[in-house]
């Protein structure tokens, strides 16, 4: 399927590795000019050496980060079609154990820093006539997990972000959606320290033994793999998604049980 992303420009947050990384890889496979945003830029330069594109060292939550990534994006590529909003991180912390940076924190990275891109990018999208906004969000938006109650609400924020960008929007070719993954098998969960290290911390168990419980717990009884969130992700951003706006889709393998 031709994606229709030939000389797009795009932007992708912590596509140093992870879901991200997939993402640029399949925009740049595309044939699009990508972008890639993280903060370590020694990571960055390898995901670059991987997949191609251009590499940008920001902190995402930097009060002028927004402003520096578009402005990276405009000079090297001309301009800015397409965002992907995917920077993000959890670790595993109990709401008794939450404290007031936890959670301001969460809504700083999953809520204030894909709001003040989407505010620079949308309008100058919407002056080209065509444009593609995707939010990484997550099943726990959807349905607090009990593993850090601070990411699912932001996340939840997060999804309520992308639906408010998506209506003011639409109308101007600019479609925005969200993706909701599930437990995915990136570093944040399976890498040294992840998040399945830690929950095998807590309980006594081993890593393999974390992840089997939580992979369970989804109809498809397995972690997703990073490629095939990027998979939904890229086609979002594709000129073949010409008529969805406003949307939040699971890829998390059928945990969140509703049908809508
Ligand atoms: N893995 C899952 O199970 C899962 C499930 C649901 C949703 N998600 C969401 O999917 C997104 C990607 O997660 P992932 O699993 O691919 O995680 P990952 O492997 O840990 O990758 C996270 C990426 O984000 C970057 N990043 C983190 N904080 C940043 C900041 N302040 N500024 C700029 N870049 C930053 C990281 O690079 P640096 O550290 O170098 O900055 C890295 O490139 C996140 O939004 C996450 O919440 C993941």
């Amino acid at each position: 399927m031709d994606l229709g992303l030939s000389g797009r420009a795009c932007v992708v947050t912590g596509a140093s590795r992870g879901i991200g990384l997939e993402t640029a890889r399949r925009l740049t496979e595309a044939g699009a000019q990508v972008l890639l945003v993280g903060r370590g830029a020694e990571a960055l330069d390898a995901a670059v050496r991987r997949v191609g594109g251009v590499a940008c060292a920001a902190d995402v939550t930097a009060p002028d980060a927004a402003r520096r990534i578009v402005a990276a994006c405009e000079d090297a590529f001309g301009g800015v079609d397409v965002l992907v909003n995917n920077a993000g991180t959890s670790y595993v912390r109990a709401l008794a154990d939450l404290e007031d940076e936890d959670w301001r924190l969460n809504h700083e990275l999953h809520v204030m820093a894909p709001m003040r891109l989407m505010q620079l990018a949308a309008p100058r999208m919407a002056a080209r006539g065509w444009g593609r906004i995707v939010n990484v969000c997550s099943s726990a938006g959807k349905r607090p997990s009990p593993m850090n109650a601070a990411y699912a609400v932001s996340k939840a924020g997060q999804l309520s972000l992308s639906r408010a960008f998506a209506d003011a929007f639409a109308k101007d070719g600019v479609l925005v959606n969200a993706v909701a993954p599930g437990i995915t098998a990136s570093e944040l969960w399976v890498g040294d320290g992840g998040m399945a290290d830690q929950i095998a911390g807590q309980d006594g168990g081993t890593r393999e033994e974390a992840i089997a419980a939580r992979a369970a717990k989804a109809p498809l009884g397995r972690m997703s793999e990073p490629g095939e969130i990027a998979d939904v992700i890229a086609f979002l951003c594709s000129d073949r998604a010409s008529s969805v706006a406003g949307a939040a889709w699971s890829v998390d393998g059928g945990a969140v049980a509703t049908i809508v």
